[in-house]
């Protein structure tokens, strides 16, 4: 028997203080309407760059003329005011701008990227950067980021995944939801807040072979059950707007997907925010070959439901036309110019235009600020290995400081930093100076930096090592190498890294690895070479400060894997809630190719889904981070063995500190539904939790699990909860737990 349910409706209400004034701002948004020109409307729909523009001067004529509604990249609370008063003053309507930037893990302080945060699993700490950041980039008169991204990335070789949350949708969707909150707060009105941009909608992450802007193929299952829920969360969270994105699905470009935006976002999901194009994603439809021109694209773009065009101009040039042509509708326009006009009520920017331009000074940067970087770069760095308990380093270890990445206040902060300032960052040598003491502390970098092929510096690293007892190597890869159009076929370590690390490793002494990198990569070939490896990811402005209170163990590591480590480009794509395929594969019928005899017979070796090289293992699941100390995971229990649909049943297991020191697991509940309708994952992340314990002791964690948690959406996008039998996992990451069984009725 299927049962269906509905999909829960999530409204169109936006965030709590919006209810209260949404009547008002309704009747302001029609009575505006009422009295624009369509020249005005269009306006409204247009955003620009000053630079592409031509600068302010020319700016202000098109905003004096009441022709654009949007501007990105004004930098400056005094050049904001500038365009913002002329118009509220000089336009007829008095209509304000909303000015938009990429404020995507920080705009002055910068914290770890995207991918980094998400490793943390504190949804607290991710809101709380998102509001400072908001506080941060609205002193300067930004009204509007264009992120969070949450799109579901699969992939390391797509530069991109530096800037989402990673392989999981409940992990995007709370990325989704902490940062909508805190950029939005409880009041976009709030003169500190600004608007969220849930972006890139939708499927970007999945560009075939992980090339930028790549055709994406993505069945309607996985559309709904894997790439749309966390914009779903976005909107939940009252998400002001949402970007459309540059790929194509299926044949038809996202930016000129009516389906997707009108029907999915717009009326499903009840979104009653704007849509952006992103950057002339409307116009690039023409290369894709969907439209024929640029006045065909404004035409597919309006259709299919956005509302703003960034960049492009074919709106601006072409709508009026297609207009008297009867090719696009009036209620479309009217329907955009309401969307836009209801946001910037919302922001309060009519009734409070102008950003304060004494704000920045007590703003950027300030302690408070770069306290929430430090701990929020702690908390994403993930402890992969750390043989005989190298880590942590006692105060006073001599150490020599290797590795590229060691000393570079601009590499450490990562993509997408447009307002960053290298000036701001504290790097790993200066924290270790500062820490254990400059007398304790052997520099050598070895590599000027990331891809550097030299080796001349490597005498230099030999010299530091011999004055050492512990080598710590900084490696991975400088900022520009990941990123949007930042893609790489290959994931071993660039440049002479590899040998940096063979050096290392040859002098005897324990080499600590930390990887700063803006995607899962570099490992598969060198990881043998460290008994303890930091994944750092790219982590801001705080590296410094952060890795050393790690290292030397003032904090200790709690960051669990957002993404599949794969063992190499080979292996992609890897994720594990993968499907079970009708031969699982099975470590008793993989022969590691190296071990196949000679001339063997064609089934002699078992037929199982595996590669002869890489076997069916990732080089570390999804979910996994170590600690300095351990957790044992015993008595899984659940609180009934069957459960009707609408009911819930409790899922518990005790998690005992079995080390020496204090320390904080994110326990993680995985299920597997056996038997559907269309095929179910292996596992599906389901909840998690984080319990701290002191050594020697022991909790209980309880998780609810509901019945709508266990269904699923049909390829047309209905949410059904089947009955049928499930299992159940209490576990430290997605390859491993405790599991109990139960059965939905
Ligand atoms: C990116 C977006 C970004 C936009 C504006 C585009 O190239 O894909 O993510 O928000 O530029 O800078």
């Amino acid at each position: 028997m299927v049962v269906l349910v509905l999909p829960v409706f999530f409204g169109c209400t936006g965030n709590a203080s919006t209810v209260k004034s949404d009547d008002d701002v309704e009747k302001r948004v029609e009575s505006l309407l009422s009295e624009m020109t369509l020249d005005e409307k269009i306006g409204q729909m247009s955003q620009v760059d000053p630079g592409v523009f031509g600068g302010l001067e020319n700016l202000k004529k098109v905003v004096r003329n009441g022709q654009l509604g949007s501007v990105l990249n004004l930098i400056g609370a005094k050049e904001v005011n500038e365009l913002q008063r002329v118009a509220i003053e000089e336009s007829r309507l008095g209509i304000p701008l909303i000015i938009g930037r990429d404020v995507i893990h920080g705009y002055r302080t910068i914290f770890p990227i995207p991918l980094g945060m998400a490793a943390s699993w504190n949804e607290d700490l991710v809101r709380e950067s998102a509001a400072i950041a908001a506080k941060e980039a609205a002193s300067m008169g930004i009204n509007w980021t264009f992120a969070p991204m949450i799109d579901v990335s699969r992939d390391p070789r797509w530069g991109r995944i530096a800037e989402s949350a990673g392989e999981d949708p409940l992990l995007n969707s709370m990325v989704a939801r902490a940062m909508v909150q805190g950029y939005q707060g409880d009041d976009l009105s709030d003169p500190l807040t600004i608007a969220a941009c849930a972006k890139h909608f939708v499927g970007y992450g999945a560009a075939e072979g992980g090339r930028d802007y790549n055709t994406t193929v993505i069945s309607d299952l996985q559309l709904h059950n894997v790439y749309l829920p966390p914009f779903k969360e976005a909107v939940k969270a009252g998400a002001a707007t949402v970007m459309t994105a540059f790929n194509e699905i299926n044949g038809i470009p996202a930016s000129g997907h009516k389906h997707n935006i009108r029907d999915i976002l717009k009326n499903e999901y009840g979104f009653d925010g704007f849509v952006v194009s992103d950057w002339a994603s409307i116009q690039e439809m023409i290369s894709h070959g969907f439209a024929r021109d640029l006045k065909h694209a404004g035409e597919l773009g309006l259709a299919a439901g956005i509302d703003m065009e960034m960049a492009s101009r074919s709106y601006n040039d072409y709508l009026k036309e297609l207009l008297d042509e009867g090719k696009v509708d009036m209620e479309w326009v009217d329907d955009a110019v309401a969307r836009i006009l209801r946001i910037k009520f919302r922001l309060g920017l009519f009734d409070n235009p102008y950003v304060d331009e004494s704000l920045a000074d007590s703003l950027l940067v300030n302690v408070e600020h770069l306290k929430v970087a430090r701990k929020l770069a702690e908390e994403s760095v993930v402890l992969l290995k750390n043989e005989n308990q190298v880590l942590p380093l006692k105060k006073g270890t001599k150490v020599a400081l290797i590795g590229p990445m060691a000393n570079q206040p601009y590499e450490q902060l990562g993509t997408w930093i447009f307002d960053g300032d290298e000036n701001d960052s504290q790097t790993v040598l200066e924290a270790f100076n500062a820490f254990n003491g400059d007398n304790n502390v052997f520099f050598a970098e070895g590599l000027e930096y990331s891809r550097d092929k030299s080796t001349k510096g490597f005498a230099e690293v030999e010299r530091a090592i011999a004055q050492s007892e512990v080598v710590v190597a900084v490696v991975g890869e400088e900022a520009i190498l990941s990123g949007e159009a930042k893609s790489l076929a290959e994931l071993d370590f660039v440049g002479a890294q590899g040998e940096l690390l063979k050096l290392a490793a040859s002098k005897g002494k324990p080499v600590v690895m930390i990887v700063m990198s803006g995607r899962p990569a570099g490992l598969f070939k060198t990881q043998h070479l460290a008994k303890s490896i930091l994944y750092a990811w790219h982590p801001g402005t705080m590296a410094g400060p952060a890795l050393a209170n790690l290292v030397f163990g003032e904090t200790v590591p709690v960051g669990k894997l957002p993404v599949t480590f794969p063992k190499g480009e080979g292996q992609v794509p890897i994720y594990y809630a993968h499907k079970m395929t009708g031969r699982p594969a099975d470590a008793s019928t993989w022969t590691h190719i190296d071990e196949i005899p000679v001339q063997a017979v064609q089934h002699s070796l078992g037929n199982t889904s595996h590669t002869l090289d890489y076997g069916f293992t990732p080089l570390y699941p999804f979910g996994y981070g170590l600690s300095y100390t351990s957790f044992e995971y015993s008595d899984i229990n659940i609180s009934a063995k069957s459960l009707s649909i609408g009911e819930s049943l409790k899922v518990s297991a005790t998690i005992t500190n079995t080390g020496d020191v204090e320390g904080a697991e994110t326990v993680q509940l995985y299920t597997r539904d056996l038997v559907g309708s269309y095929t179910r994952p292996v596992r599906e992340l389901k909840d998690y939790q984080r319990v701290t314990l002191s050594p020697g002791e022991s909790k209980e964690v309880v998780f609810e699990l509901n019945s709508d948690q266990l269904g699923f959406y049909f390829p047309d996008g209905e949410f059904v909860v089947e009955p049928g039998d499930f299992h159940v996992w209490i576990a430290p990451n997605a390859a491993e737990g405790l599991r109990a069984e139960f059965e939905l009725q």
